[in-house]
């Protein structure tokens, strides 16, 4: 399941996921997990070489239980510290850097295996599982993502939220490695103006139709 942030991709893969009782995989977890450890390394994020040679340090464990998602950076419970206002506005610099993606990819498909799993991210259709049985892009007016996520957050506002997405989705849609795309045979499902048990059973409907 891929799509920009607010789309409703997580609440919606662990209920689809929790539905089916098959395991969960956040991506974007990892991309702020990695760029949690760069800042606590003092890594310059603006130096790109810089972040390529330390990409391969940290070493990252994702838990898949979809009641109870987990990530281990070195050992570390990093599930508050990579939700923070400085991991989510530098994460799009630390996931534009290839050597990043070409770790965190791998990883990515080590854990996808060949078993059944609900997956979501930006480019898991595109790059990570092309080969997916589904593949969802979710969508939603920047105004409604804009709404859900201010909902989740404190102290901020729906317009200081809707500029704050604006520029994340700028830079993660037009890198230069894996942009978040729409990909080949996706179905795209717009949830403006779904609810969230609309949304897991409009996938579960699309699910049973490919199975
Ligand atoms: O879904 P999220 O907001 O937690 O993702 C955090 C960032 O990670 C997002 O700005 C883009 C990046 N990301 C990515 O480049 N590729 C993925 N598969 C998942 C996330």
């Amino acid at each position: 399941m891929d799509g920009p942030s607010g789309s409703g991709k997580s609440s919606a893969s662990r209920g689809v996921a929790r539905a089916l009782g098959l395991r969960y995989l956040d991506t974007g977890a990892m991309y702020r997990a990695i760029t949690w450890w760069m800042l606590q390394r003092g890594v310059d994020l603006s130096d790109q070489a810089a972040i390529a040679s330390r990409a391969g340090e940290p070493a990252l464990d994702s838990g898949t239980d979809p009641d109870a998602p987990t990530i281990h950076v070195d050992g570390v419970d990093a599930a508050g510290p990579i939700r923070s206002q400085e991991v989510t506005a530098a994460v799009s610099l630390v996931a534009a850097v290839p050597e990043v993606r070409a770790r965190l990819v791998a990883l990515q498909r080590e854990i996808i295996g060949s078993g059944d799993i609900v997956v979501e991210g930006r480019d898991i259709g595109t790059v990570v599982a092309p080969g997916a049985t589904l593949k969802v892009y979710l969508t939603a007016s920047a105004e409604a993502r804009a709404t859900r996520r201010t909902a989740e957050l404190n102290g901020t506002t729906v317009e200081a939220q809707q500029a704050a997405m604006a520029r994340r989705d700028t830079l993660d849609s037009t890198r230069k490695t894996d942009p978040l795309s729409m990909a080949d045979g996706a179905v795209e499902l717009d949830t403006t103006a779904l609810n969230l048990e609309e949304v897991i059973a409009e996938v579960l409907r699309l699910i049973k139709e490919r199975a």
